[in-house]
């Protein structure tokens, strides 16, 4: 793969969950810690290597996210951007990536995940692997709120999304590395129970082909969408701040 890896972060949705802190801003505005928390989205993509990002955001917020963000000259990056017009789900957001990524690979970041971990080491295991997906696990006491992995020792059998009754306690963080074959599997998925075109679906049509390798993570993270996330995450960037 000769091709360089490009960022996507997703900065969509409505936050519900975090209502009424984001009834007139978006959740990745919110201050976590010292910054905004699409700070650290930005920060991993750059520090993992990644020099071209596009942001996709909903039509409500886009205004205050270029404002806030600019042209990426401040983050050593150049922000492309991108509006979801509705919110339908991690996948048909990543969709309106095609024409950024223009056939090259991409790693892709939820905008409220905040990660510990340098994920240089992550973009280079995947660069080296040529093609197909990588995801990265970590073990958490809660597995129903997230994508979860069945597990085979270290093979990756399916991951199941939001599970009542969770095959491990290993749950799918919010990044993601596809090759260019992702945009054709978006288009062949159907809106999930909850109405949303579902990112798990698309990993698990990578398992399928086995083209999809799996990898732990080490140091803490989180996804910041529910109150009490929020404020888990505001402890950990405190006591530990990401790499
Ligand atoms: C999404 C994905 C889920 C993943 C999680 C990570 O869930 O659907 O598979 O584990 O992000 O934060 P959401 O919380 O957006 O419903």
């Amino acid at each position: 793969m000769n091709m360089r890896l490009k960022g996507v972060i997703l900065a969509g949705g409505t936050a519900s969950r975090l209502f009424p802190l984001t009834k007139v801003t978006n959740k990745h505005l919110l201050p976590v810690g010292p910054k905004p928390m699409i700070y650290y989205a930005i920060e991993k993509l750059v520090g993992a290597g990644i020099e071209d990002v596009l942001v996709v955001t909903g039509v409500h917020h886009v205004g205050s996210v270029v404002n806030l963000l600019g042209s990426g000259k401040d983050f050593n990056c150049r922000f492309t951007y991108k509006v979801q017009d509705e919110a339908g789900g991690i996948a048909q957001a990543l969709g309106l990536a095609e024409n950024f990524a223009s056939g090259s690979p991409v790693a892709v970041i939820l905008g409220d995940n905040i990660f510990q971990d340098s994920l240089k080491q992550h973009a280079e295991a995947y660069t080296e692997q040529g093609g197909g997906a990588r995801i990265l696990i970590k073990e958490v006491s809660d597995p129903e709120r997230f994508g979860v992995a069945e597990l085979d020792g270290d093979k990756l059998l399916s991951i199941e999304e939001k599970p009542e009754n969770p095959k491990s306690n290993f749950a799918v963080t919010g990044i993601y590395f596809f090759d260019g074959d992702v945009y054709d599997i978006i288009r062949t998925l159907k809106p999930s129970g909850r109405g949303e075109m579902e990112i798990t679906d698309v990993n698990n049509d990578y398992i399928r082909r086995s083209r999809m390798s799996c990898s732990p993570l080490n140091g803490w993270w989180s996804d910041a969408g529910t109150f009490a996330s929020f404020d888990y995450v505001q402890k950990l960037v405190k006591e530990a701040p990401p790499e």
